[in-house]
């Protein structure tokens, strides 16, 4: 019986993950690949739609993937790899450009947003298109699940849309993709401002974990986390948003559940869930940056890696190319 086959990419632009994008994202990926045939990939082709230095790039590609191993992936059990070394990416992106309709790109609210806080001239036409390419990525692969958070949810609606039209006119070709939406528990949020998600754009540094931060820096961001004027320690993500963060990252990280941990901290203060939580999280990011430090020491393992991860990657994404050229008439 054949493994449903999922299909995720992750940015490379900030060198360090942050806790949301471990929690939120890479964390399941882990998971998957027991469950799936899992194809994962540091999008570095996605980076560019924004000024990227040349030698930052390189360098913040390999420490995302560094981190992918670090956190679990085992390459043996999935296929890992660098997306610009398939070139298929950008040559099946170039049909998809042709299929989407002006209009339809245009209500991608992602590219709105992003597009408003840099401005139209300071925007590229890449950024325009990076959900077209997007596309290219899961229909590549032939994928049938795609793990990604809520906000992405559009861009799959679109795949499928785009795999049915090119399906219907041009004959069978494309597995039609569904989202897998990670779970909402695993929606992290900033710690000095619980209302907004924790981004690498954040607003104030404080409110980020960067996983390859000094742990210490990370022990004092979670002691000096926003919380309440009240004194309970509860889950309301509504009216206690910065404590049930808390909870949340807490439970994830220890797999201790919500329930057991407002019962541990039954009658106590706020700063003693904090002191706590600090020790978990030191304890967490100490191995996690240990083990990526390993393999940026040893680039050359790291490199092989990563040219098995493409080689794999590549004899599927080069047959649905293949097959696609065809049914265009090339
Ligand atoms: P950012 O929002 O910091 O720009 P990315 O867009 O690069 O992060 O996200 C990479 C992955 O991490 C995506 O799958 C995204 O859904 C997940 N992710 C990012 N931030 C969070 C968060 N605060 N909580 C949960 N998941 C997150
Ligand atoms: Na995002």
């Amino acid at each position: 019986l054949q493994r449903p086959r999922v299909l995720s990419g992750i940015q490379p632009t900030a060198g360090s993950f942050h806790l949301g994008n471990y929690l939120g994202a890479v964390r399941q990926w882990v998971a998957l690949q027991e469950s799936h045939d899992a194809f994962y990939m540091v999008v570095d082709l996605h980076a560019i739609t924004v000024p990227q230095d040349p030698a930052e790039l390189r360098s913040n590609t390999r420490i995302a993937a560094a981190q992918l191993l670090a956190a679990g992936l085992d390459p043996e059990r999935c296929t890992l790899f660098v997306q610009s070394h398939v070139p298929e990416h950008a040559q099946l992106g170039w049909v998809m450009n042709c299929l989407t309709g002006f209009g339809e790109a245009s209500r991608m609210t992602q590219f709105k947003d992003k597009s408003a806080k840099q401005g139209a001239d300071r925007t590229s036409v890449g950024l325009f298109t990076y959900p077209i390419l997007q596309i290219a990525d899961i229909l590549l692969y032939q994928a049938h699940q795609v793990p990604v958070g809520e906000d992405q949810r559009q861009h799959i609606e679109l795949t499928r849309d785009l795999a049915e039209r090119f399906n219907s006119r041009y004959g069978d070709t494309f597995t039609m993709p569904a989202p897998y939406i990670l779970k909402e528990t695993a929606k992290i949020y900033d710690l000095q401002d619980p209302s907004a998600k924790m981004s690498k754009s954040a607003a104030s540094p404080k409110g980020l974990i960067n996983l390859l931060d000094e742990p210490k820096v990370s022990a004092k961001k979670v002691k000096s986390a926003v919380t309440d004027t009240d004194t309970v320690i509860r889950y309301d993500a509504e009216n206690k948003p910065g404590v049930s963060n808390l909870l949340t990252i807490y439970s994830t990280l220890t797999g201790l559940s919500i329930p057991e941990l407002e019962q541990k901290y039954e009658g106590k203060m706020y700063g003693a869930l904090k002191t706590d939580l600090a020790e978990v999280m030191v304890d967490f990011v100490t191995p996690f940056r240990d083990r990526t430090q390993e393999y940026l020491d040893d680039p050359e393992t790291l490199d092989a890696i990563l040219a098995k991860g493409a080689e794999k990657a590549r004899a599927v994404a080069a047959e649905t190319l293949a097959t696609t050229y065809d049914r265009l008439g090339f």
